[in-house]
């Protein structure tokens, strides 16, 4: 049953403070915590508070794990577009995670079900993600779990619907370079975080936030399943707020 707390905040910095402030606490509790991160525009100024915070002794990271939602198929980490580079230069380069402890599903990979596979060990053998940091796709898609017949359960390779791919080619230089498929975490590798933390600005992700939390639980938009979620934090502006009011 979904336990939605919501926070209102007015400007993207305090929306790096408000899920910041729950990251603290979390690894505070937990020095060795889990965290399950994501990539996009909405998480930068999350990230630019927590390296402020480990800067002024607030947090330290020199235990934390952490495990990334989702990576392009055939990006390499040095790709200047591979979610892996995004981590190290938005986050891990400026903080003091080990580099052993921070995973990202492997682009590259040649056998993609054994990476997916030992993808979802590492997290079990990690003892499962404490906090998982979530966007939502103007399609409802989380990770890149996109609109489905079914749930998919475990992390694997999607095909990006062309909503996803036009929405994100304002990083590419044209969308054909947007790569065509990806690998995620399952709507199953979700669902296991003991805690969630999904941000969302803008008045073009309102109506998606209401389909979301108000609509039905469907897989034809994946982020619905968040209302079978006990421990949500949404944290959204003005603008996307106007979905909760529909
Ligand atoms: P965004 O990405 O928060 O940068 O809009 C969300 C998503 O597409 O999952």
């Amino acid at each position: 049953m979904l336990h939605l707390n919501i926070v209102n905040v007015e400007t993207p910095e305090e929306m790096g403070k408000a899920a910041a402030d729950v990251f603290e606490a979390v690894i505070h509790a937990k020095p060795a915590c889990v965290m399950g991160l994501a990539t996009g525009s909405t998480p930068l100024p999350l990230y630019r508070e927590l390296i402020a915070r480990e800067k002024a002794g607030l947090i330290d990271f020199s235990r934390v794990r952490s495990a990334n939602l989702d990576e392009y198929k055939g990006l390499g980490p040095d790709h200047p577009q591979s979610y892996r580079r995004f981590m190290q230069e938005n986050l891990f380069d400026h903080i003091s995670i080990k580099p052993e402890n921070t995973i990202v599903p492997d682009g590259l990979a040649t056998d993609i079900p054994a990476m997916c596979e030992a993808y979802e060990r590492k997290i079990e053998d990690w003892g499962g993600v404490d906090i998982q940091l979530l966007g939502i796709g103007h399609d409802g898609h989380i990770g890149f779990n996109e609109p489905c017949d079914y749930f998919p359960v475990m992390t694997h390779e999607v095909q990006l619907t062309a909503m996803t791919r036009e929405a994100n080619k304002r990083f590419f230089s044209s969308i054909d370079e947007v790569p065509t498929s990806a690998i995620t975490m399952g709507i199953g590798t979700v669902m296991a975080a003991k805690r969630i933390v999904m941000i969302i600005t803008g008045a073009d992700k309102a109506e998606i936030l209401h389909k979301v939390f108000f609509g039905p639980v469907t897989p034809e938009v994946p982020g619905s399943i968040l209302q079978f979620h006990p421990d949500v934090t949404l944290i959204c502006d003005a603008a996307a707020a106007a979905g909760l009011h529909k």
